[in-house]
């Protein structure tokens, strides 16, 4: 199964940083979100990855090709570890690279996939929110194989959130899976049909494309795939499950960015020490401040 991850956004909660800078660019200490992306899918055996890009994101391009000045560097200067590093990265994947040449919205950018999609399902990865270890796509995939319909990933979100994502309504069908019966777009809570969020994790059948293509601009004027999901909703069941609200991980605006930095920086064993005791020694000069 191939899947999509659109980066063509212009992040713009995160200027001036993403002028020239894609912000799925940005690093988790060391690693930039993308990576992080990319190797969930790798993990869930997913090897052919289409990147929907932009102009301002060409430094997405180069961190997934070889760089051999800089590997030469590495290699005379002894340091073989970053040397395999730098060389794993550009090794992992094949990835395709296509152009969304106005940011029309991410349901826009999905459907800028299409001619390298064929006539088959497949996942879209948004590229700014990471998902730690739960192996989401997998679950997916084994639901896909059982149902044969689209599926989404949910997280409970706090009720006075669901403004920031679209939201479902579902009923349980047995074993941890939903059939959705529901979805709005950024709903205000008293709209909202429940707190289940949807994560960026979606298993779409060919249709989801028919369904894109006649999507008029909805909220803020873009082509969204939630309205899209929504028309689906009409043709096809659309299945979904929970994931854990801890391993979901939002970079695409500042705060949740900050907090994602700081909780993989203290899961690193070399920092984590240190960063432990300077967050302590901050808080605590803060709090003597009158
Ligand atoms: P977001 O809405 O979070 O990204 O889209 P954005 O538009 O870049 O962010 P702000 O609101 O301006 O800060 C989720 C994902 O969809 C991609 C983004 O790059 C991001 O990874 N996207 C969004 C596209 O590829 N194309 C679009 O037209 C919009």
């Amino acid at each position: 199964m191939k899947a999509v991850i659109p980066v063509a956004g212009w992040g713009t909660r995160f200027l001036p940083a993403t002028k020239a800078m894609p912000k799925e660019m940005l690093p988790l200490v060391d690693k930039p979100v993308i990576q992080y992306i990319v190797e969930e899918l790798l993990d869930a055996g997913i090897r052919d990855i289409v990147l929907i890009t932009g102009r301002h994101k060409r430094a997405i391009e180069d961190h997934f090709d070889l760089n051999p000045e800089l590997e030469a560097h590495l290699e005379r200067s002894g340091k073989f570890e970053l040397l395999e590093v730098v060389r794993k990265i550009s090794r992992l994947v094949n990835p395709v690279f296509i152009r969304q040449k106005e940011q029309k919205g991410l349901g826009h950018a999905v459907l800028t996939a299409r001619p390298a999609l064929g006539n088959e399902p497949f996942v879209v990865a948004l590229g700014d929110i990471v998902v730690k270890g739960a192996n989401t796509v997998s679950r997916m995939l084994s639901i896909f194989s059982e149902y044969g319909r689209s599926v989404l990933a949910l997280f409970e979100v706090p009720p006075d959130e669901v403004s920031k994502y679209g939201i479902a309504k579902v009923c349980p069908v047995g074993d941890g899976v939903y059939r959705i019966e529901e979805v709005v777009e950024k709903p205000s809570p008293e709209e909202a049909p429940s707190n289940l969020a949807v994560v960026g994790r979606y298993l779409f059948t060919p249709t989801i494309l028919e369904k894109l293509e006649k999507t008029p601009p909805g909220k803020g004027g873009e082509i969204q795939l939630t309205d899209a999901i929504a028309a689906l909703l009409e043709e096809e069941e659309v299945y979904a499950f929970k994931v854990d609200p801890g391993s979901v991980f939002d970079t695409g605006n500042k705060l949740d960015y900050l907090k994602t930095v700081i909780t993989f920086a203290l899961e690193r064993e070399e920092l984590k020490e240190e960063l432990e005791r300077f967050l302590r020694e901050l808080l605590n000069r803060q709090r003597s401040i009158p």
